[in-house]
């Protein structure tokens, strides 16, 4: 079977002996033809878990002319499994060769030295998002990442500075807090700029459900692999809850209030969680931003607890509430009655940051958005820090002074790492 392209060539040959007209026309025909069909965006993967595989298939699903051609993860058995679940669903869009799979802790280095890779997408725990950002603009690839973009101040100076470079380089990083580019958010995002609520007085935001997942420690694992094996647990690796999950809220919270906060001031703690687990399983904290406004944030991750993941925005003149998942949003006066509202498809969403990534790098017009990812990242790294150590803690302190760094120095595979601990208000140092 010939190709598209071989097809489009063929007939050009055969049009050829029939004079200039005809060869004219087919030359219009072909270059319209042309503008049709962009280059082919081969990717690569990093991370091939459940948002990694999901992050692929959004991609290939949304996006005609990308390909899956190379992939990394720990285990490069999630590699082969990743390559036949996407070959059932887009056999023409996945060409993943065996040498192009990469397993252990370097593997994701095979990914961004491939020639043949155009976008990087990083799906790894949290704690080695900023250093891999950071490479993958270095070796000059397109990029999807993953939320959160850090857990720590350290990875936040880093991903400011990949951010940057990428502007500089000309190069996509798009982030996966897709209710940026959910229509429900957008819309009341709209609203609220013209004025629907009059002005913003404060907010509550809610993360709470009933449980997450862990994962035992197998034997023979190290300490290294166990940690990264249950990586939800361990505070270097997910930055608790209020990183991991609860930065969708905070993120809209801080794209609504058009700032970052300028101080947090918590608590919490933890009843339920397995004994060697770093998390806390509830946080309430109060985050002040400019003018005067507190937004109260909770999150809470308690079996048997109701679950509610919703944002509601207070105004002078009305209440906006928006809605997680696909819920959507609503508008209501002061008298109560509701004066507009929007459905959302989160499912949308998801492949719309897939997308607008690789329309803008066609269009020759990167999306670069790390640094808002990465200031709402350091939003719930400020509001945990101040709920850890029982301080009211500033964004200036943290951004500006803060030494705090946790990912491991030298870490291996084999590597022992200290025993887990969890934080003690009033103990646990502000540093
Ligand atoms: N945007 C969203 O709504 C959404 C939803 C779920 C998860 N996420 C985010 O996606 C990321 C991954 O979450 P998940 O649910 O897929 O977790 P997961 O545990 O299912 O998958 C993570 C994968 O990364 C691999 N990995 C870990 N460290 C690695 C490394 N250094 N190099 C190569 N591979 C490595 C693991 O082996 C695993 O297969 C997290 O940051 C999470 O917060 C986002």
């Amino acid at each position: 079977m010939p190709t598209t392209a071989e097809s489009r060539l063929k007939n050009r040959r055969g049009f050829l002996g029939a004079g200039a007209t005809a060869s004219a026309a087919l030359m219009v025909h072909s270059s319209v033809a042309a503008a049709e069909e962009p280059r082919e965006l081969r990717l690569g993967i990093v991370g091939c878990g459940g948002r990694g595989a999901g992050a692929v298939n959004d991609s290939l699903t949304i996006n005609s002319r990308v390909k899956l051609v190379a992939a990394a993860d720990l285990y490069v058995s999630k590699c082969a499994a990743l390559r036949q679940a996407l070959t059932a669903a887009h056999e023409d869009k996945v060409s993943l060769a065996d040498a192009s799979m990469h397993g252990g802790l370097d593997g994701y280095k095979r990914v961004l030295d491939d020639p043949n890779v155009d976008v990087v997408l990083l799906a790894t725990s949290p704690g080695f998002r900023p250093a891999y950002v950071r490479e993958a603009v270095a070796a000059g690839k397109h990029v999807f990442a993953e939320k959160p973009a850090c857990v720590d101040p350290a990875g936040y100076r880093i991903c400011l500075e990949a951010h940057d470079k990428a502007v500089a380089a000309g190069t996509a990083i798009v982030t996966g807090t897709q209710y940026r580019r959910q229509a429900s958010y957008i819309g009341a995002v709209e609203q609220i700029r013209k004025g629907a609520i009059g002005h913003i007085v404060g907010a509550t935001t809610r993360y709470c459900s009933s449980s997450i997942w862990y994962r035992g420690r197998k034997e023979g694992m190290s300490d290294a692999e166990y940690q990264m094996s249950n990586w939800m647990h361990f505070i270097w690796l997910s930055g608790d809850q209020i990183c991991e999950q609860a930065v969708h809220n905070i993120d809209t919270i801080n794209w609504v209030m058009d700032a970052t906060p300028v101080s947090a001031f918590g608590s919490g703690g933890r009843f339920t969680r397995p004994a060697d687990s770093e998390m806390w399983d509830s946080m309430n904290i109060d985050f002040e931003y400019p003018d005067n406004r507190i937004v109260s944030f909770m999150c809470r991750q308690i079996p048997g607890t109701a679950a509610d993941n919703s944002t509601v925005i207070y105004g002078s003149a009305g209440t906006c509430r928006i809605g997680s998942m696909s819920s959507g949003s609503s508008i209501f006066d002061r008298s109560g009655t509701m004066t507009w509202e929007m459905p959302g498809s989160i499912a949308d969403a998801y492949k719309q940051e897939h997308k607008d990534l690789i329309d803008s790098i066609r269009a020759g017009k990167p999306i670069v958005e790390l640094r808002q990812t990465a200031d709402s990242s350091l939003t719930a790294v400020l509001g945990r820090v101040a709920a850890y150590t029982g301080q009211r803690v500033s964004w200036d302190f943290l951004t500006n002074h803060s030494k705090l760094d946790l990912f491991p120095k030298d870490l291996t595979w084999d590597a022992a790492l200290p025993a887990s601990q969890h934080a003690i208000p009033g103990k646990t140092k502000l540093i």
